[in-house]
């Protein structure tokens, strides 16, 4: 077998991805010194982002396993190294493109990225299980997705989406957990403990700016941010962050939930943005006949809908309805999304159809507001 070239070898490695930044180690100036010996023992250093890297392990296999792969070569050897300050700066501007430091890139102009905030205004309706699960589905359908767990005194995204790692950070750039496909950044992932936090209006804007703006995402085609019940201070940071921010709406079908729910659409109103739709959650019980059991009424769904379609002037549809399924909370508590999980239950299956009709959304820049800052502020 004739030895492989240092080609080839190449090759094999712009197949490993970091874990972290998800793109090839060989764009990311991470590899050094590859050689192969006569006896077909491959060698090369893996230059790390920072020494604590959590996925080093995921890496040094990943690497292994690609160099055993290629023809000719009998064993691999993968010694771990650490970036110097200058590859470090490097490797930041590469990532960034060039961009200046500090843009939040989903409210550039050009931007192809479309960020859904999920709002309820009621607590407890399920506007994180709703964020996590069609998170999920849509990087199960093939989009790059992201998520900001945006509600920074509940936050409860990371066990949802069963998300333990910590961000990497390098120097000010964080690297984002993924889990399930999907990009996760939490203000649970900064606070030891449980603790609550405790911050006020300017604290909570500059922390969303830094999610947004510190996070290295990469480029996403669909960005979910889980936001707080009620119509406060993060629904008009977002809007003043990312302008072209659209809406999903989340509420019961109780008549209660729904006039909250409407109130927390119509901010967008105030902030020109659009509302994307209405998904009504704990819509019915499945009883074992078969028959549906309204435990919360009915209708709110859809009154939400034609109220803010009224009040917006522009189509606010009712997206779906999911049921009320244990599946769903149990899958919440463990980590593994319904619609990943039990993908066939009556709520996955309510959440998959929502995921669609977001996924089929065209990327693009038609009916995106112009970004004017909210009136009355
Ligand atoms: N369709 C459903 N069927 C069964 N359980 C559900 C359903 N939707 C949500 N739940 C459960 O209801 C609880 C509240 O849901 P969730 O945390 O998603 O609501 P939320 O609107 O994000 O709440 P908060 O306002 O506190 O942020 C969770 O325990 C969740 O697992
Ligand atoms: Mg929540």
């Amino acid at each position: 077998m004739p030895q492989p070239t240092h080609d080839q070898l190449t090759a094999a490695l712009a197949k490993v991805d970091d874990p972290e930044i998800r793109k090839p180690i060989t764009e990311l100036g991470m590899v050094q010194d590859l050689a192969i010996d006569d006896a077909g023992v491959a060698s090369v250093t893996i230059l790390l982002t920072v020494a604590a890297c959590p996925l080093k392990d995921t890496l040094t296999r990943d690497v292994t396993a690609a160099l055993r792969g290629v023809p000719g070569v009998s064993d691999a050897r993968v010694t771990l190294g650490v970036m110097t300050d200058e590859q470090r700066a490097e490797l930041k501007t590469k990532l960034r493109g060039g961009a200046p430091e500090k843009e939040i890139p989903f409210a550039k102009p050009g931007s192809l990225t479309r960020v859904y905030a999920v709002a309820s205004g009621k607590g407890g309706v399920g506007k994180s299980s709703v964020t996590a699960n069609l998170a999920a589905a849509l990087a199960e359908q093939g989009l790059k997705v992201g998520v900001v767990d945006a509600d920074i005194y509940g936050f409860s995204i990371p066990r949802m989406l069963g998300v333990s790692g910590q961000p990497t950070q390098v120097d000010d750039m964080i690297l984002p957990p993924v889990a399930h496909d999907v990009k996760v950044i939490s203000i649970g992932m900064f606070v030891p403990g449980n603790q609550p936090v405790v911050w006020r209006g300017p604290m909570l804007h500059r922390a969303l700016n830094q999610f947004l703006a510190d996070v290295f995402w990469g480029d996403l085609d669909v960005l979910l941010l889980d936001l707080p019940p009620g119509t406060g201070d993060v629904a008009i940071s977002i809007a003043q962050l990312i302008p072209n921010a659209e809406i999903l709406v989340v509420t019961t079908p109780q008549q209660a939930a729904a006039e909250v729910a409407e109130r927390a659409g119509a901010i967008a109103a105030q902030t020109r943005q659009r509302v994307v739709g209405v998904v009504e959650n704990m819509s019915w019980l499945e009883l074992p006949d078969g028959t549906r059991q309204e435990l919360f009424g009915s209708g709110g769904g859809a009154q939400v809908a034609a109220s803010l379609t009224r009040l917006l002037g522009a189509e606010a549809p009712l997206l779906g309805q999911i049921p009320i399924d244990v599946t769903l909370r149990e899958g919440a508590d463990a980590g593994m999304p319904v619609v990943l999980g039990s993908p066939t239950s009556p709520a996955a299956t309510a959440l998959r159809g929502i995921a669609k009709t977001l996924a089929t959304r065209s990327r693009g820049l038609a009916g995106r507001s112009l970004g004017l800052t909210p009136s009355g502020r």
